[in-house]
């Protein structure tokens, strides 16, 4: 295994699922935001951020992520979580990133202002850690039609201010289907935004039919209950669809008992198009190098499956051809290395 972390370590890796929001809330960046906003969170350090971070499934999970973020609230804000997270991705060698940021999260905060920290975030995530960084912005799914519609609005109005390539779906899955966002999905592709959407992850198969057929999307976030439904395995590894998995993400909110009953081995050897992520990385104590191991150290994972893995991520992501191919080039010097 020493020898996969060392590869892990020396591949260069793009990372296409990890949020804004609850990816920067490492407890000491939390408490500097929660004191400079006049705020008082539920922990006082490390340790107690640590019970505090403790998860019986994705409805709790977002409900705690919900009170942790409200200490995001000026451009600031934004900018120092946009910077750590590139600080934290740099030392896991994690050279481009694809970042979900989430407004109905903060629908306090301006959208205006959240544009302006993400956009001088993502400058200086590059200058000072050599990250390269775009966003996704993602419709709280709990929200009505109307405003998922009202949100891709805004953010067409300001995409270009900050790398908005993208619109996703997020927050508490059961109970809030996809087709519920087909109309604000749809006017993003007559806006020309790449479309993605989290389905399948304590939701059931048929939310990600209704994220491939409804609302159009190029992949799919999690997914990983597809397994329950195979002609939806055999959909997904026919027309390549990507998965965004996050292994440890999907353990720790209880969607599987443990690593060994997670459906991410049975999905690879479908002919899925799989990638690991992090999620939401502080809060789940992890990074990406992390998800490799975790996974690889389960299911007995061979370099080159890791390396299907990690080139998977780079073929995935919404990157323009020439930039993918100038990526490419430089993973597979490392991957035959
Ligand atoms: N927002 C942050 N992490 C999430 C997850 N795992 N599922 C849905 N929404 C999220
Ligand atoms: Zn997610």
């Amino acid at each position: 295994m020493s020898d996969l972390s060392s590869l892990v370590q020396a591949l260069p890796k793009a990372e296409l699922h990890l949020h804004v929001e609850g990816g920067s809330m490492y407890p000491d960046l939390a408490l500097e935001l929660a004191e400079r906003n006049g705020m008082t969170l539920p922990f006082h350090d490390a340790d107690s951020a640590k019970d505090y971070y403790a998860f019986t499934s994705l409805d709790q999970f977002i409900s705690i992520l919900r009170t942790t973020v409200a200490t995001l609230n000026t451009a600031v804000d934004y900018h120092d979580a946009i910077v750590r997270i590139g600080k934290q991705q740099a030392g896991a060698n994690v050279s481009y990133q694809e970042l979900f940021f989430t407004p109905g999260l903060r629908p306090s905060v301006p959208l205006e202002a959240i544009v302006e920290g993400l956009a001088s975030g993502r400058e200086e995530a590059r200058s000072q850690y050599g990250v390269e960084t775009r966003f996704i912005a993602d419709i709280d799914r709990t929200l009505p039609t109307a405003d998922g519609v009202a949100m891709v609005e805004a953010v067409h109005a300001v995409r270009d201010q900050a790398a908005i390539i993208g619109i996703g779906l997020d927050c508490q899955e059961n109970g809030f289907p996809p087709s519920r966002h087909a109309p604000a999905f749809e006017r993003a592709a007559e806006l020309g935004f790449h479309r993605t959407a989290h389905a399948g992850e304590d939701g059931p198969p048929s939310y990600v039919w209704e994220a491939l057929k409804l609302c159009q999307v190029e992949r799919i976030d999690h997914g990983v209950r597809s397994i329950e439904d195979p002609e939806l395995v055999r959909y997904l590894a026919q027309k390549q669809v990507p998965l965004t998995v996050c292994p440890i993400s999907n353990v720790l909110l209880c969607v599987f008992p443990d690593m060994a009953s997670h459906s991410v081995k049975q999905l690879m050897d479908a002919g899925c198009v799989v990638t690991f992520n992090s999620d939401d990385p502080p809060m789940f104590d992890c990074d990406i190098r992390d998800e490799f191991r975790d996974v690889s150290d389960t299911f007995q994972l061979t370099a080159e499956e890791v390396i299907r893995v990690a080139r998977a991520g780079w073929e995935s992501s919404f990157l323009e051809p020439e930039e993918k191919a100038r990526y490419l080039t430089a993973f597979d010097l490392v991957a035959k290395s």
